[in-house]
């Protein structure tokens, strides 16, 4: 299985944050924000991972990053053109970095400590199918997209900020995919936000019927705002003075 990473987008929300680097670059407490999803990946016993990034800041990635020898894993880089195309446009950046392979893919600014290993090795031997990731969420729903799942853990809907969110469990940045993935995005057509959405694409699997989901004890989408990324600062300090990161 390889390893794709979004790390591109405008990051609007973070503006004079992000006016001359990249969100993913910020520092979260004692490490730039890529380096927990390059981490994660790592753990997961992912040996491959493509990085996809804006055209402004790719080399500050390959500078900062190299081969990806101190992860020890190899990284890959690609350039998203179009920053506003969504998580699916970027995705199918990995279509030949992927082969014939599943991919693991996890959103640069997303920060858990969940391992991911052997839900990735149980993953493997899928023959087809997607997971996803959900959180329980107090607050602001509407700014995810909103997983409704049943007693029994299968998914009844994912909606992309919905007005009436019919669950509290958002959608985090962490999914994986079998190879159809990349036949599933070119069948997508953008959303009123202009993107392709990552919840249309996991809609093609959930209408198939194969779509599972799992869920997190704690994450954050320290790209969402300046108190999301101070609360990922203060979050991980804690954890790390406590040795739990
Ligand atoms: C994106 C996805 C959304 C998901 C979120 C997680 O939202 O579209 O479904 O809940 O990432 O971080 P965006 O960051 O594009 O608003």
């Amino acid at each position: 299985m390889k390893g794709v990473i979004l790390a591109g987008g405008l990051a609007t929300r973070l503006r004079p944050l992000t006016l001359v680097t990249n969100k993913h670059l910020l520092p979260i407490y004692n490490k730039p924000m890529i380096y927990y999803s390059i981490e994660s990946m790592a753990r997961a016993g992912i040996k491959e991972v493509l990085i996809t990034s804006s055209p402004d800041h790719s080399g500050d990635f390959a500078n900062l990053l190299k081969g990806g020898e101190d992860f020890g894993l190899k990284l890959f880089y690609a350039v998203q053109q179009n920053p506003k195309g969504g998580i699916a446009n970027a995705i199918a950046l990995a279509k030949e970095f992927a082969v014939d392979q599943k991919i693991l893919v996890i959103l640069g600014d997303n920060i858990f400590k969940t391992d991911l290993k052997s839900t990735v090795e149980q993953f493997e031997k899928k023959d087809k199918g997607a997971l996803i990731y959900g959180v329980k969420i107090s607050t602001d729903s509407q700014q995810y997209g909103v997983v409704e799942i049943d007693k029994q853990g299968k998914v009844l809907s994912i909606e992309e900020k919905p007005e009436h969110p019919k669950s509290n469990i958002a959608q985090t940045g962490i999914y994986m995919y079998d190879n159809r993935v990349f036949d599933f995005i070119s069948r997508l057509t953008p959303s009123d936000r202009g993107e392709l959405e990552v919840t249309d694409l996991n809609n093609f699997y959930l209408k198939e019927g194969t779509l599972t989901c799992e869920l997190l004890q704690w994450w954050i989408d320290a790209g969402t705002s300046y108190d999301e990324l101070l609360r990922a600062n203060n979050l991980v300090a804690e954890k790390v003075k406590k040795n739990e990161l």
